[in-house]
């Protein structure tokens, strides 16, 4: 019987209203598949406000109104958890899993035949979820197992947490809007609900809003957090629930705690909520997370394996995609589909038997920072770096580990002696997230930046505008390794066989000063420095030698200009057919070149400007190392955009000159000449044309200004 049939027609409409704003909240943040807009939404939660206003007699705590707003607690109350809320043992690799399922499977014979789930092990805080006939009625942390702390003003401001149980319309897809909002608007009936149902999640927060938080919080000059785990932790442990409302909470429900049937005088019904019959509790994993999902949970995807080796398969899938996962992640969780036969393998200690954490190898570990070096660049950048207490993360001992810039580590309050959290995931360089203020002992003291270079002693500057600080002196020895390392690196001029160690030879007898110096360096010379025989002298000089063969592109990344990478100086050397070209560009003409901003376009001009770079190139010259862009760009594999087509140029075009609009032209296929025909395919057009523009209309001739004529080009 649907119980708000004999309410009066503003409380039913308030009921309704329950039901349609928990439907889409449902929809929004568990299936993350929205059906109205948010305006829509909060029109109907301004409707509910109102009416609630107006009846305070009516707010009950399931309503969608009452996730915050909660006054703040003086302290947390204790709860018993209606069943202990147990750990799991780990492994850390097959072999561990393998023997655990050894260990299982001689207690007993029905583990041979026994299938398996696999769910990722989310890295972020048990939570432990009361429902009274579908009302979510309390919520508390796992504490010891047995006793945890009351939270559940907190847990309500999580918008994946669903208030009430199950959520209408749950199981349309998102083109049935019309008939999702039917369904919605019938109550289920009641004995579908377990009268008394706790289930255990995981609150946590996603890569993507901590990181989000952070930037807020940095913008704000507020202190930003460690990891999503520990901020989701805090979160919350807040007494005041405002706090935890303003924080990207969100939930993984995996697991039924209790489940008590309300007693149903006409026996079991159809119950729409997985294959079994109403009321009972589920007594597999799959069912339990499928029953959860239905119910309106939030639940982790999973994989359901028929033997230990496919189950070891997913782990290590799950293990790839670690890096793709929208949450930390920090193993795999193998569970016995069978809960009937995992409960009477029984338990180790807090351990289930039933189920083991595939662990991950940790990305993210706290250590001492030992000290704070500067490394200079070869731009005479200055980059801080931690020098650690040796730790292994992830299988490697990390001992160094960046600190970005000056002001992350007076942003971060990073101070040496700190116990710090280091990160080392993926691909990325390990660095230092932060300092363990709560670690400190009192002994240390804000880090203060070098006022002098730490390899020449020379006065260092901040740019205008930029984090970095500077070492500008030119003849800096420790920009002159870089310069000379970039120069010769596999990227740029690749002269094979020169690394860094025989770089620091060569400046340190000075007979390199710059980098045209490689060129002029004799065999002699090379023998008596230490360590090379007859052969490596030859073979080093004919690696130099062969380096004069590189092309434009390559000698362009190789001088080192701030922001021009391998990409950049590529598409420059496409657009300039050599140094003599790309040095007398104007900033205004580089800008118009696609990925070069006013920063490069500046740094590229200040080079150039440089007297002591003039000498270089004068110098590279001199020695033959001056190649020239050939006209067919380095993509003529793939047919040039302009091919086969004809040009005339008339007017001032805003930007380009002239000269670089009939190269440009050139450098894609095209032709440019001098007199309109029937035969041209397009005219460019700038201020004060000449008659052309008179013959091109005449002939129906295509006019393209300047944008247009990149535009065919960049088609
Ligand atoms: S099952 C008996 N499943 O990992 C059931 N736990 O190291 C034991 N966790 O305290 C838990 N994701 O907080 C389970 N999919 C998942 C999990 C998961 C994260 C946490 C949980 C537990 C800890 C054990």
């Amino acid at each position: 019987m649907d119980a708000t049939r004999s309410l009066d027609p503003l409380h039913q409409r308030l009921e309704a209203l329950r039901r349609e704003i928990h439907f889409h909240n449902h929809r929004y943040h568990v299936l993350d598949a929205p059906l109205i807009s948010d305006y829509e939404f909060d029109q109907l939660v301004v409707e509910l406000r109102q009416i609630e206003a107006d009846h305070p007699e009516w707010i009950t705590p399931d309503s969608p109104t009452q996730r915050a707003g909660a006054i703040p607690l003086d302290r947390f109350v204790k709860v018993r958890h209606p069943a202990p809320i147990l750990s799991l043992a780990n492994a850390f690799d097959a072999d561990g899993v393998r023997a655990w399922y050894e260990r299982i499977r001689k207690l007993d014979d029905r583990v041979e035949r026994a299938a398996f789930t696999v769910e990722p092990k989310i890295d972020g805080l048990t939570v432990v979820l009361h429902y009274r006939d579908g009302a979510f009625v309390q919520g508390a942390t796992r504490g010891d197992g047995e006793i945890g702390e009351d939270i559940t003003a907190n847990l309500r401001t999580i918008r994946a947490l669903p208030l009430r149980v199950p959520v209408a319309g749950k199981q349309v897809s998102s083109t049935q809007v019309d008939s999702a909002k039917e369904s919605m608007s019938t109550s289920l009936p009641v004995s579908l609900i377990p009268h008394y149902l706790v289930v255990r999640g995981e609150a946590f927060i996603t890569i993507k809003d901590f990181d989000a938080l952070n930037q807020r919080l940095e913008k704000a000059g507020e202190k930003t957090y460690l990891n999503p785990r520990n901020t989701a932790a805090g979160s919350l442990r807040q007494l005041d629930p405002a706090l935890t409302a303003s924080r990207p909470l969100t939930l993984l429900v995996y697991q039924i705690v209790a489940w008590e049937s309300a007693p149903s005088p006409e026996g079991p019904s159809p119950s729409g909520i997985g294959d079994r019959g109403q009321g009972e509790r589920p007594t597999t994993q799959t069912d339990t997370l499928e029953t959860l999902r239905a119910l309106g949970f939030p639940v982790p995807q999973f994989t359901a394996c028929p033997d230990i080796e496919s189950a070891i398969a997913a782990c290590q899938k799950l293990t790839e995609q670690r890096d793709q996962s929208p949450f930390e992640m920090d193993g795999a969780v193998i569970k016995l589909d069978d809960h009937i036969l995992a409960a009477d393998l029984g338990f180790v200690g807090k351990d289930p038997r039933g189920a083991i954490a595939f662990k991950f190898p940790a990305r993210e570990v706290t250590t001492r920072l030992n000290e704070i070096r500067v490394n200079v660049g070869r731009t005479g950048v200055l980059t801080p770096y931690a020098v650690l207490e040796p730790v292994e993360i992830g299988g490697v001992i990390v001992e160094r580990a960046t600190l970005h810039n000056f002001d992350y580590i007076a942003e971060k309050d990073i101070r040496p002696g700190d116990r710090v959290a280091v990160k080392r995931a993926g691909d990325v360089i390990p660095y230092v997230i932060g300092p363990v203020v709560d670690a400190r002992t009192g002994t240390e003291w804000p880090y203060t930046p070098p006022e002098t270079c730490p390899a020449c002693d020379q006065p260092v500057e901040h740019l205008a505008e930029e984090v970095a600080w500077y070492c500008v002196n030119a003849a800096c020895p420790a920009q002159l390794i870089r310069n000379v390392e970039h120069f010769v690196s596999r990227g740029a001029m690749d002269i094979v066989g020169l690394g860094i160690k025989i770089v620091e030879q060569l400046i340190g007898a000075g007979l390199v000063h710059d980098v045209a110096d490689l060129y002029t360096l004799t065999k002699e010379q090379l023998l008596e420095l230490e360590g090379f025989a007859g052969k490596k002298a030859d073979n080093l000089l004919a690696a130099v030698a062969a380096s004069k063969e590189r092309p434009l592109s390559r000698l362009i990344g190789a001088l080192g200009i701030r922001g021009v990478g391998e990409v950049m100086a590529g598409d420059l050397a496409r657009y300039y057919p050599s140094l003599d070209e790309l040095a007398r560009a104007a900033l205004d003409e580089l800008q118009m070149i696609e990925g070069v901003g006013p920063n490069i376009a500046q740094a590229i001009v200040d080079w150039f400007a440089r007297p002591a770079n003039h000498a270089l190139l004068e110098k590279l010259r001199s020695v033959g190392v001056w190649p020239r862009a050939e006209i067919k760009p380095a993509g003529a594999a793939t047919p040039m955009a302009l091919a086969g087509q004809t040009f005339v140029i008339t007017g001032t075009l805003p930007t380009l000159s002239r000269e670089n609009a009939k190269f440009l032209i050139e450098s894609h296929g095209g032709k440019v000449t001098d007199s309109i025909s029937k035969k041209t395919n397009y005219l460019v057009l700038g201020e004060n044309p000449g008659s052309k523009l008179d013959k091109a209309r005449e002939l129906g001739v295509p006019i393209l200004n300047e944008e247009g004529l990149k535009k065919v080009i960049s088609n």
